[in-house]
């Protein structure tokens, strides 16, 4: 199983060490247009091997795509991160073409592969991948939901004061601050619904701290997150290179599920072995179909701004 992860910043750094240390893949190989960065961070993440106990082999490479051939799944960071204040949209202008450079560099030297997107702003970022590639759409994999899942669930646990393992929920939707649908509603503690635990205002304070969460350590950090996100992508990879049949929220190409066609957003999908197997339609009360169709409505203005 090769993996290869373009941009060897924080979040693609991370990625590939969970990856590494997880020891399902025979090989990472760790991309980045700064000259020996990429290299640099391969061989400090091998000299964790012996430490962490793993044999994937890290491998660094300095924008040369010949080292990726061959792929069978392919991860894009590269682009710039979001400052304090900034929205992922306003990202757009610089990433866009670095996402368009990568995605096609990545066809050449490994035409099937799956490609999962991570550069904000994430849902366009993965529709440009499909004007760019045209590949089919179950190989193409936008992460977004995962991280805001999880970001879900580490509120939800203070919330209610429990240990994390004890609560389950998911947000589809736009990975904006204003488009995520946190499925309150749906989360559970040990499969009992979290209403019967917290109030109404509780419940708000949950939902609004998930969809602000890249925004406020943002704030503290001055740059993007990167452990989550890292970890996140690499629940993904994991679900694809062990064909775990496991059910995600991911970013994926619409055609008239939930209502919404034309557009990549965030929906519960099966990942395995072929990348996305199933998208699968849940029932969403009214309230929740109206967040949808504004999320949705959100992510269609950005993909409007692509030149
Ligand atoms: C985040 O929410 C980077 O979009 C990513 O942290």
């Amino acid at each position: 199983m090769k993996v290869t992860v373009v941009g060897a910043g924080a979040v693609g750094a991370s990625c590939a060490e969970y990856i590494a240390i997880k020891d399902f893949a025979s090989e990472v190989v760790l991309l980045d247009i700064k000259e020996g960065y990429a290299e640099g961070k391969a061989m400090d993440l091998m000299q964790t091997a012996s430490l962490n106990g793993f044999d994937t082999k890290i491998v660094g490479s300095t924008n040369d795509y010949s080292k990726t051939a061959n792929s069978d799944i392919c991860v894009i960071t590269s682009g710039i991160p979001r400052k304090p204040g900034m929205t992922r949209e306003e990202l757009i202008g610089i990433n866009a073409g670095i996402v368009k450079t990568v995605s096609s560099s990545l066809i050449q030297h490994s035409p099937d592969t799956i490609i999962i997107v991570v550069s904000n702003p994430m849902d366009t970022m993965t529709y440009l991948v499909h004007e760019t590639t045209n590949i089919p759409k179950s190989r193409i994999i936008g992460m977004g939901g995962a991280l805001d899942s999880a970001r879900f669930k580490y509120r939800l646990a203070e919330a209610l004061g429990c240990p994390i393992s004890d609560v389950d929920g998911m947000v589809i939707g736009g990975h904006s601050d204003k488009g995520m649908v946190p499925l309150i509603d749906k989360a559970t503690r040990n499969g009992v619904p979290v209403s019967e635990f917290i109030n109404e205002d509780k419940k708000d304070y949950v939902v609004q701290e998930t969809k602000v969460g890249g925004a406020t350590l943002t704030g503290l950090l001055g740059t993007s997150a990167w452990y989550a996100p890292g970890a996140a992508v690499s629940g993904l990879v994991q679900a694809i290179a062990c064909d775990q049949k496991k059910m995600f929220p991911c970013s994926t190409l619409l055609d008239g599920e939930y209502g919404l066609s034309g557009l990549c957003i965030g929906v519960p999908v099966i990942l395995g072995k072929n990348g996305i197997e199933k998208i699968v339609e849940i029932s969403l009360t009214d309230a929740e179909k109206t967040k949808m169709q504004e999320s949705a409505e959100g992510v269609k203005a950005t993909n409007g701004l692509l030149a």
